[in-house]
């Protein structure tokens, strides 16, 4: 007898893959997962990120893959570069009405716009596919870089708050961000705007 097997939607079939002008944001995979291990265990990561642990073993990288994979929503992406892992970028749903964008990249990858460009990639997806009005963020007060991309992408400051870091085994200030649909899309049409003369 033949069984009655659901037609997969579309994106179960083809996962989502962003495409930045030098990055390519996917789902990850346990094929991954030495190269997720590899650029996370890293003390200055952890100690900026709420909840990844140090030392960050590939234990902790087959958990987070798993993790993402039996999640609702997809949200979650490998940053590469000409298909070279980067790091992670994504938005957690932990609280359901407030969703909050995270990510974080592998040392030798800083200081070159990746954070910027992923970041942008992800808010863009964010408020094309849900209907959500508001997207979250933070960062450590002593955290001026990623403070800086929050800023860029349009984020607005909206107050420090104690939140306890995994790594640092306490509670530390973070400045709370918040990103309005509104401001989004002020900002998509700024960008898209440009000027002939003559
Ligand atoms: C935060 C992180 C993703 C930044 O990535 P990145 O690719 O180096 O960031 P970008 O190059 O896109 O942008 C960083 C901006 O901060 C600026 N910046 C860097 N260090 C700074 C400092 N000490 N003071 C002020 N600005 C600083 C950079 O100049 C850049 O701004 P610009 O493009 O206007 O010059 C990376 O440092 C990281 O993974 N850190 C650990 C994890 C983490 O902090 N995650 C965020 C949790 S909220």
């Amino acid at each position: 007898m033949l069984q009655d097997i659901p037609t997969p939607t579309l994106r179960e079939a083809s996962p989502c893959v962003l495409e930045t002008e030098r990055l390519s944001l996917r789902k990850p995979t346990l094929a991954d997962v030495k190269a997720i291990a590899r650029l996370a265990n890293d003390r200055r990561i952890a100690e900026n990120t709420r909840r990844l642990p140090y030392p960050y073993l590939q234990d902790h990288a087959v958990e987070f893959v798993r993790a993402t994979a039996a999640a609702a929503r997809e949200t979650v992406f490998l940053i590469e570069n000409n298909h070279t892992p980067l790091g992670m970028v994504g938005i957690s749903w932990l609280d359901p009405d407030a969703p909050e964008l995270g990510y974080w990249l592998g040392v030798d990858h800083w200081g070159q716009g990746f954070g910027t460009e992923a970041a942008r990639a992800v808010i863009d997806y964010y408020f094309e596919e849900y209907s959500q009005d508001l997207l979250f963020s933070g960062a450590r007060v002593a955290n001026p870089s990623s403070r800086n991309i929050l800023e860029k992408c349009g984020f607005q400051w909206s107050g420090v708050e104690l939140h306890r870091f995994e790594a640092l085994g306490c509670s530390t200030p973070v400045d709370c961000f918040r990103l309005s649909r509104g401001v989004w899309s002020s900002l998509k049409n700024w960008s898209s705007s440009t000027r002939r003369d003559g």
